[in-house]
C-alpha cells in the first residue's frame, strides 16, 4: 500500500479526497493547507493527519504527494518534493510557462520519481474511444477540426480565490484554467501522427468587469504536424452552457468528442453515439475521471509502466497555452 498527502485543501481537492478515499493502492496519510481550517476540514471529511507546512511531509516517508495548489505555486513545490524523493501528482497545469515546465521534468528525469499531471479528461469514455479509433485508421487521415469551450466564470469565482484572475497567480484566464483540457486533447489524441506543431492565436479580456484581468475570450488556429488544422475558440462569458467539444473531420467520418459521449457520422450519414456517464450541477465541467486518473497514477507506481498523463506529456498544453498568449497572430512553433 503506498503511503499519499495532499497539498492544497481547497475547490478540487474533494475529487481528490474521494478518489483518495476509496483506493486500492494507497491510504491517505497527510493533509496540508496554509489556512489551518481548510486542513482540518478536509481530515475530518477524507482522513489524513492535517498539516499547515508541506516541508512537514520531508522524513515522514510518504509515497506520492498530490500538489493542488495555486499554479504559480507548482515549480517550486512540486521541485522541492521530488529532490526529497516523494513522487508528484500535480493539478493542471505543470507551470504557467514551458520553461518552468521543463525545469520540473528534468527534475523529475534526474530523481528518478513519477511525475505526473491531471488531464483527468484523457481518460473520460470518449477520449479513450476516440484514440482507439483515430489510431485505428478505420475512418483514415485527419483533415480538420474545431476546439470549441464555452463556460462561464466571474464573480465569487473569482474572490473566493486570491490567485485566480491574476497573471501573477494563475497565469492567464480561460485557457491556462478552463480551455487547456481540451487544448491538450487536441494534443494528445493527435500525438499519433505528430500532435500540435504550431499555431496563431489571439486572446483578450472581453468582459468589462473588475473580476479579473486576465483574458477571457480565445481563437486559435492550430497546425498540426499532419498538415490538419484545428480552428479553437475559448470563453468563459458564455452563462449557458459548458461546452467542451473537439471535432475532427476525418476522410471517411466525422468524430466528435464531448464529455456526454463519443459521436461518429459516417460519410453514408450513418450515425454512431457512445453514452458516456456526465454529472450535472456545479462544477460538473470537472467531468468523472479524476478518480480514473488517479488509480492510473498509483498503478503506474506499483507496476513501473508508463503514466497515461506522466509531465513529458504535459509541457505541450503549457506551451499551447502561451503560444496563444503571445502570438497576436504570429505563427509559434510549439515546443515539446
Ligand atoms: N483538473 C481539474 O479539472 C481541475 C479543476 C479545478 C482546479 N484545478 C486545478 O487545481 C489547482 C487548485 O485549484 P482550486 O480551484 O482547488 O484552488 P483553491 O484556491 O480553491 O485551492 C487552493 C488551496 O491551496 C492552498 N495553498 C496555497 N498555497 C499553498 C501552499 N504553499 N501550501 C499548502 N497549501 C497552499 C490554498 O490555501 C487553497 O486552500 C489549480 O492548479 C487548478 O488549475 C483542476
Amino acid at each position: 500500500m503506498f503511503r499519499s498527502a495532499v497539498i492544497g485543501c481547497g475547490a478540487v481537492s474533494k475529487n481528490h479526497g474521494k478518489a483518495l478515499k476509496d483506493n486500492r493502492y494507497t491510504r491517505l496519510e497527510y493533509c496540508v493547507d496554509i489556512i489551518p481550517e481548510r486542513a482540518q476540514a478536509f481530515s475530518e471529511t477524507y482522513g489524513g493527519k492535517p498539516l499547515t507546512d508541506y516541508r512537514d511531509l520531508y522524513g515522514t516517508g510518504i509515497d506520492a504527494v498530490h500538489v493542488i495548489t495555486p499554479h504559480n505555486t507548482h515549480p517550486q513545490i512540486v521541485m522541492d518534493l521530488l529532490d526529497h524523493g516523494f513522487n508528484v501528482f500535480c493539478e493542471k497545469p505543470l507551470a504557467i510557462t514551458p520553461n518552468e515546465a521543463k525545469q520540473m521534468i528534468r527534475k523529475s528525469e534526474e530523481t528518478g520519481k513519477l511525475l505526473g499531471v491531471c488531464f483527468q479528461n484523457r481518460l473520460n469514455k470518449a477520449t479513450v474511444e476516440a484514440k482507439e479509433i483515430l489510431e485505428s485508421g478505420k475512418y483514415g487521415k485527419i483533415l480538420s477540426g474545431m476546439c470549441l469551450v464555452t463556460w462561464n466564470r466571474e464573480g465569487k469565482y473569482y474572490s473566493e480565490s486570491p490567485w485566480r484572475g491574476k497573471y501573477s497567480g494563475e497565469g492567464g484566464g480561460c485557457i491556462i484554467n478552463q480551455s487547456i483540457h481540451t487544448l491538450d486533447l487536441v494534443d494528445y489524441l493527435t500525438s499519433y501522427c505528430g500532435g500540435v506543431k504550431s499555431l496563431s492565436g489571439f486572446d483578450a479580456k472581453l468582459r468589462e468587469t473588475d473580476d479579473y484581468e486576465v483574458e477571457d475570450t480565445a481563437m486559435a488556429l492550430i497546425r498540426l504536424e499532419c498538415g490538419a488544422n484545428i480552428v479553437a475558440f475559448c470563453t468563459n462569458c458564455y452563462l449557458g452552457s459548458k461546452v467542451c467539444d473537439l471535432e475532427l473531420r476525418l476522410e471517411h467520418a466525422v468524430m466528435t468528442v464531448r464529455q456526454s459521449g463519443l459521436t461518429i457520422v459516417e460519410e453514408d450519414g450513418n450515425t454512431i453515439f457512445h453514452a458516456a456517464k456526465v454529472l450535472t450541477g456545479e462544477k460538473s465541467e470537472w467531468g468523472v475521471s479524476h478518480g480514473l486518473l488517479i488509480d492510473e497514477f498509483y498503478k503506474s507506481l506499483q507496476d513501473g509502466t508508463p503514466f497515461v498523463a506522466d509531465c513529458h506529456t504535459g509541457l505541450a498544453a503549457v506551451s499551447i497555452v502561451n503560444a496563444i498568449q503571445h502570438s497576436k497572430g504570429r505563427v509559434i512553433r510549439i515546443e515539446r
